[in-house]
C-alpha cells in the first residue's frame, strides 16, 4: 500500500534538495534541520510568554544600547546552543552579542558555515502579542578548515550568502529560507511539531500597494524620501494605486507581508541617525538575499545592500526593499539631486 501524503516537511525537502548534489556534505541540511528546532523551541516561549515570567524586560541593555527583553536573551542562547551542538557551524555573530563567538572545537572547526541572526525581531511588540520573528544568515567560512573561524568570516558581503531565512512567529509560525535556487516557506503543524512545506517556490509580485515606513520619522527624512512618500499616498487608481500605508514595528512581519503580496519597505536614514536603525548583518543582508532570489530588490538608497562591503558587525545601514518595479520607482526619486 502506498501512502498519499503530498506535504514535505522541511527535512524531506532539504534532503530532495541535497540529493540533486551529489557531492554535497549535507551540513547546509543539517544547519537549517539545527535551526529549525531552536525555533520550535522559541515558539513554545514566545506562545506562552503571556503567562509566565518571561515578557518585559530583562533589566540590561545590549550592545546597541537597547533594552534587551528576556525572550531576546532566550532566543540568542538557543540559536547558539543548537548550532554549537550541531555539525554545520564554526561561529555565529549575533545582534544581541558584542562580539562573534568562535566555538573553536575539533568538530566546530571543521564545519564549513558561519551563521549570523537576530535572534528576535520586533521584540518591542512581544508583551502586546504582535508578530515577532527571528532572522538568520549563513556564509561559507572563508578561513581555512580545521582552525578555529576569525572575524573575517563574520565580515563578508551578503552577496557571499550560501542560505538566508526568516522564522515568523505569528498567526501561524513559519519557517522561510533562500538559497540561490529559491525561497521555500514551511508552516508549522503544532500536530506534529513539523515544518512543512505551505509555500513552494516564493515569488515577490513585481508590483504591489502597500508601503511599510515609519510616518513618524517623516520629518526627518531626506526630501527626496519625503516626496516619494507623498507619492504612494496621492496613487490613484489611473497610476496604480491606490496605496495603503502598513506598518507593524517588526520587520519580519512588515517584509513577509510585502514579500508575499508585493509592497515596500523603508527604514530612510534620519536627520538624528543617518544610518538608519537596521542591522546590515543582521537584518538588512539576511531579506535581501532572500527578496532578491523572489525577484525583488533591496538598496541602502543608492546602493545595492549585498554588495556593500561590511566594516564592523553592528552596522547600520538605511534599508530600502521590496516589489521590483515599486523599487524602481523609488529610484527614480532617490537619484533626483541626491
Ligand atoms: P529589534 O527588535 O531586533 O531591535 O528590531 C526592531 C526593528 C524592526 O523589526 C522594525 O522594523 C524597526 O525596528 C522598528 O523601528 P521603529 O520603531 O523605529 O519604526
Ligand atoms: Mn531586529
Ligand atoms: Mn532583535
Amino acid at each position: 500500500m502506498t501512502v498519499n501524503r503530498k506535504i514535505l516537511t522541511l527535512d524531506e525537502f532539504t534532503l530532495q534538495q541535497l540529493r540533486q548534489f551529489p557531492s554535497a556534505t549535507g551540513e547546509l541540511s543539517s544547519l537549517l534541520r539545527d535551526i529549525a528546532l531552536a525555533a520550535k523551541r522559541i515558539n513554545v516561549e514566545v506562545n506562552k510568554a503571556g503567562l509566565v515570567d518571561i515578557l518585559g524586560d530583562a533589566g540590561t541593555i545590549n550592545v546597541q544600547g537597547e533594552d534587551v527583553k528576556k525572550l531576546d536573551i532566550y532566543a540568542n542562547n538557543q540559536f547558539m546552543g543548537v548550532l554549537q551542538h550541531g555539525i554545520s557551524c564554526a561561529g555565529i555573530g549575533s545582534e544581541e552579542l558584542d562580539d562573534f563567538v568562535v566555538f573553536d572545537d575539533e568538530v566546530s572547526n571543521n564545519s564549513k558555515y558561519v551563521v549570523q541572526f537576530d535572534p528576535l525581531d520586533g521584540s518591542g511588540n512581544i508583551d502586546v502579542n504582535i508578530s515577532i520573528g527571528t532572522i538568520f544568515s549563513v556564509y561559507r567560512r572563508i578561513s581555512p578548515l580545521g582552525t578555529p573561524c576569525v572575524k573575517e568570516d563574520f565580515l563578508q558581503a551578503g552577496n557571499r550568502q550560501v542560505a538566508a531565512g526568516y522564522i515568523i512567529y505569528g498567526s501561524s509560525t513559519m519557517y522561510v529560507y533562500a538559497t540561490k535556487r529559491g525561497v521555500n516557506g514551511f508552516t508549522l503543524d503544532p500536530a506534529i511539531g513539523e515544518f512543512c512545506l505551505s509555500h513552494p517556490d516564493i515569488k515577490c509580485p513585481p508590483d504591489g500597494k502597500v508601503y511599510s515606513v515609519n510616518h513618524g520619522n517623516f520629518f526627518q527624512y531626506h526630501e527626496n524620501i519625503r516626496e516619494y512618500i507623498n507619492v504612494c499616498q496621492k496613487k490613484t487608481k489611473e497610476t496604480g494605486g491606490p496605496y495603503t500605508q502598513r506598518y507593524i514595528g517588526s520587520m519580519v512581519a512588515d517584509v513577509h507581508r510585502n514579500l508575499m503580496k508585493g509592497g515596500i519597505f523603508m527604514y530612510p536614514g534620519t536627520t538624528d541617525k543617518p544610518g538608519g536603525k537596521l542591522r546590515l548583518l543582521y537584518e538588512c543582508n539576511p531579506f535581501a538575499f532572500i527578496v532578491e532570489v523572489a525577484g525583488g530588490r533591496a538598496t541602502d538608497g543608492t546602493r545595492r545592500i549585498l554588495d556593500i562591503p561590511p566594516t564592523h558587525l553592528h552596522e547600520r545601514t538605511p534599508f530600502f526593499i521590496g516589489s521590483k518595479n515599486m523599487m524602481d520607482e523609488l529610484d527614480t526619486y532617490l537619484e533626483k539631486g541626491k
